[in-house]
């Protein structure tokens, strides 16, 4: 579909900061008789950080699956872009995810491959890019953006683990993503790290003007990226609002989670 493709590369960076770049509205998703999302309504905008706190099997990776088309909604409306993500076709969707990226939990470098070799993937498998000195080029910036210049030769294994999820970020960003996906991007990280990640999560945003989903138990984290946070509970979101208004809530369960931060 002509029509669709060329609405998304018509959303490139130019596009004005403050569009609505997910929409996503009444999404209810079970498995089996199980209700995991039961009412989700969510928005992020052009060079919007939008953080999702909530327990853990409350469906916030659900929710993200649902918006990047590899779970079908059982209800509701899921747009990105301004279109129906379950109703596009394969190819579309393809397209679509060209423009999103992802950091999740322990996605893993391939460990047989130099860290260049890594960044080369997803240009030349996912954006088909055939000319060497524009790969190298994009590679060395990404690098750069990531604080790991001259890393280029190194293997993974070489790396320290805050530095292999770096580079795992840079391995997203070299496709110069609108949306990226956070789900618990310092998970298993000590502090220092987390911290790096968390500066690096709102570097991102300012640098590519991405709008992003920002999904962590980190409040650090939380408190440095948000925007917007949502509170998760039972299938939908309990409380929405600034991570200074949020610190102020009178609900138990959104205390719970501000307690151990000052
Ligand atoms: N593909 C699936 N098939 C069946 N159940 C699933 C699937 N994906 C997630 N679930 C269930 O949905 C619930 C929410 O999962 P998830 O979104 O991963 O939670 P979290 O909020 O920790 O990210 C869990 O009970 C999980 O077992
Ligand atoms: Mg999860």
């Amino acid at each position: 579909m002509e029509e669709v493709k060329d609405h998304i590369e018509s959303k490139t960076k130019s596009g004005k900061k403050g569009e609505v770049v997910i929409e996503v509205k009444g999404l209810k998703k079970g498995f089996g008789d199980k209700e995991v999302l039961k009412n989700i309504n969510l928005t992020v905008k052009r060079g919007e950080n939008v953080v999702v706190l909530g327990r853990s099997g409350q469906g916030k990776s659900v929710t993200i699956q649902c918006i990047v088309g590899m779970l079908t909604p059982d209800e509701g409306s899921v747009k990105v872009f301004g279109e129906e993500v379950p109703e596009l076709s394969d190819e579309d969707l393809k397209e679509m995810r060209t423009k999103m990226g992802f950091l999740f939990q322990g996605a893993a470098l391939f460990d047989s491959m130099t860290v260049k070799e890594n960044l080369e993937f997803p240009l030349t498998r996912v954006l088909k890019l055939k000319d060497q000195a524009d790969i190298d080029k994009r590679i060395e910036e990404v690098l750069e953006s990531v604080g790991l210049p001259d890393s280029g030769d190194k293997m993974p294994s070489d790396l320290s683990g805050g530095m292999r999820k770096r580079i795992g970020l840079a391995r997203t960003l070299v496709v110069n993503p609108e949306i990226m996906l956070y789900d618990e991007p310092t998970t298993g990280l000590d502090p220092i790290t987390s911290r790096e990640i968390s500066q690096l999560i709102l570097e991102v945003q300012k640098k590519y003007k991405t709008a992003s989903i920002i999904i962590t138990h980190d409040m650090e984290c939380a408190k440095l990226t948000a925007d917007q946070v949502l509170v998760m509970d039972d299938g939908e979101y309990i409380a929405e609002g600034t991570f200074e208004e949020l610190q102020k809530s009178d609900n138990e369960l959104v205390k719970s989670f501000f307690n151990d931060i000052k």
